[in-house]
């Protein structure tokens, strides 16, 4: 399963980058909001693809087929790795088909049921992001969402590839990578706790004292 970082904070990218771990990073306006003062959406974007060379979610903010293809249009003039994220939705439906068929890819966001993303597939979009966290929110289960898309993928041999989003914990990432999902898109503070276990921690230190006592 591909680690994407679901932030547009550059020292975290940086950091998560320099571990060795990242295929990539997914962005959304949310996202970029928190970064205000920190250059423009557009430098910004530049700076993540100048890091990271796997593919860089950049979302359109436009309702309507013709607006977002434009929107598009300039967000893939940043890099080669930008992936542009259209709204689950007809007018972004649209919008998809016209962009794969000129070589732009797009990852389909805010995907709720497992239609949706058969939807997102049949427009031809190269990925799909199902929100987990969002749907446990409600008291669904999102992780079932995603456990069905791969299933229907699984079965017709579909080639999107399902973006996990929404994540909240590690057991989200954990229950993604059994689901078989091809990509966890993980926030900062989530790719630390996956790294760390308390055992583990113990055991550095109790190595360190044993250590210790032998060279002295
Ligand atoms: C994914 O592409 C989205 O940016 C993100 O995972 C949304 O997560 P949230 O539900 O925590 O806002």
């Amino acid at each position: 399963m591909k680690f994407y970082i679901d932030t547009a904070n550059i020292d975290q990218i940086r950091e998560a980058a320099s571990i060795g771990i990242l295929d990539g990073v997914t962005t959304n306006p949310t996202l970029l909001s928190r970064e205000a003062g920190k250059g423009t959406y557009t430098e910004i974007l530049k700076e993540i693809c100048s890091i990271v060379k796997g593919p860089v979610s950049a979302e359109v903010v436009s309702l309507n087929c013709e607006g977002m293809v434009s929107e598009a249009k300039e967000l893939a003039k940043i890099a080669e790795n930008i992936v542009i994220k259209i709204p689950m939705c007809s007018e972004g439906l649209k919008a998809v088909k016209i962009l794969e068929n000129e070589n732009i890819r797009c990852n389909v966001t805010l995907i709720f049921t497992p239609i949706q993303a058969l939807l997102a597939a049949k427009a031809g979009a190269s990925f799909c992001s199902p929100f987990v966290g969002r749907l446990d929110d409600i008291n669904s289960y999102g992780m079932d969402v995603v456990r069905d898309i791969v299933t229907i993928f699984n079965n017709y041999e579909i080639p999107t590839e399902v973006i996990v989003a929404s994540i909240r914990n590690p057991l989200h990432v954990l229950e993604a990578a059994l689901a078989g999902a091809d990509i966890a898109t993980i926030p900062y503070k989530v790719i630390q706790q996956l790294i760390k276990h308390p055992l583990t921690d113990i055991g550095i230190e109790r190595f360190l004292k044993d250590w210790e006592k032998v060279q002295k």
